[in-house]
């Protein structure tokens, strides 16, 4: 019997500290001038001293669960995508279970600035294996840890923050349910590009946790082929077309990157979420933060077919396609 897996609710954090490209541009050699050209990103927040990614991911994780009408106690799983763990272990979801006072199965999902959309996979297959009924998804970051405020090309690009979605199972034996929730998800991996995006330290190499390394122009190119690819792969998957849908929620890296996307894949731009503008990259936040303003500013509405796309280190990418909300009932 197959079964539905449906999106019912969204919840996102931001922290509260926010940085202008002016504001960096006091101690780092960049201008709003070439961040606002190259990326779109005019600000981003940054965690404070004790504010941990688990804080930002429980915030989010109260916000979804009460947009959904679930209790936290109806919750049986909790993956959290992120590379920015509180402690190297256990996993940063186990610490949100807590804090959540939840039940169940809680783990981390490392795929770094794709690590929503495998998260999302994951918790499919496992709620359609009946492991859970009601489960969070949640990408929360603090990528300031990871930067090198000496290096200007990847310093200025990213952020902090956390978004988080509940996934409902039902069984489709109840019809109104037909054609709602997950309709496909494709995710994708080649370790022959690890040296294109990685932290320059690592546990096992040096004890260390290491900043950002990136080559910005390759990353560039493989992001632009490798979301509109598995995009297409997602939309062939449950037999849609561009034309059904009525959101793109891509990761948010670069402006220029969704511009690129946005013609590559024929969906007009006023079609496409951007949100890189007032975030900029929060790695496996960036997903639901997007969707988040989406729907709080009455763009995403309940019954629309939306699609995510996300690329990051490994290099990890892939795109789900989602009905999202419920059906109303009369
Ligand atoms: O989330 C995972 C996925 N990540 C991405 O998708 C990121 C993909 N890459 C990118 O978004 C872009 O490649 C960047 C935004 C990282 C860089 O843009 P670019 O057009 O590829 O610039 P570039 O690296 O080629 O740098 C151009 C120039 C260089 O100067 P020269 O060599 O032309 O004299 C850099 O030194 O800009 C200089 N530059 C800066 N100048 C002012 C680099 N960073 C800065 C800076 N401020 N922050």
């Amino acid at each position: 019997m197959s079964a539905v897996i449906l999106m019912t609710g969204v919840g996102s954090y931001l922290p509260k500290n926010k940085f202008s490209n002016e504001d960096l541009s006091q101690f780092i050699d960049t201008s709003d001038e070439w961040i606002t050209k190259r990326s779109g990103i005019k600000s981003r927040h940054f965690v404070s001293k004790n504010e941990l990614t688990s804080d930002l991911a429980t915030n989010a994780a109260l916000k979804a669960v009460q947009m959904s009408g679930l209790n936290i106690k109806d919750i049986d799983l909790i993956i959290v995508a992120t590379t920015t763990p509180d402690n190297t272990f256990p996993s940063t979801a186990t610490r949100v279970q807590q804090k959540l006072g939840a039940k169940g199965i809680a783990f981390d999902v490392q795929a770094v600035c794709a690590g929503f959309v495998f998260a999302l996979s994951v918790a499919s297959s496992m709620m359609k294996d009946n492991h859970s009924k009601n489960c969070i998804v949640i990408g929360a970051d603090s990528m300031s840890k990871l930067l090198n405020w000496e290096d200007r090309t990847t310093s200025v690009l990213f952020g902090d923050g956390a978004g988080a979605v509940v996934l409902q199972k039902k069984e489709n034996l109840d019809k109104k349910f037909n054609g709602w929730g997950i309709l496909s998800n494709v995710i994708h991996s080649d370790g022959n590009f690890y040296d294109l995006l990685y932290t320059n330290a690592g546990v096992s190499l040096n004890q260390k946790v290491g900043f950002i390394e990136m080559v910005g122009k390759e990353v560039f190119k493989h992001a632009v082929e490798k979301l509109c690819s598995s995009f297409q792969e997602a939309l062939d998957l449950c037999n849609k077309d561009i034309s059904d849908i009525d959101w793109l929620i891509p990761h948010q890296a670069n402006q220029r990157i969704l511009s690129a996307v946005s013609d590559k894949l024929k969906i007009k731009n006023e079609r496409v979420i951007s949100t890189v503008e007032f975030h900029g990259n929060t790695s496996a936040a960036s997903i639901p933060l997007a969707l988040e303003v989406a729907i709080s500013s009455k763009k995403v509405e309940n019954g629309n077919i939306i699609g995510l796309q996300a690329i990051g280190g490994g290099l990890s990418w892939g795109s789900s396609i989602i009905k999202f909300g419920k059906p109303k009932i009369i």
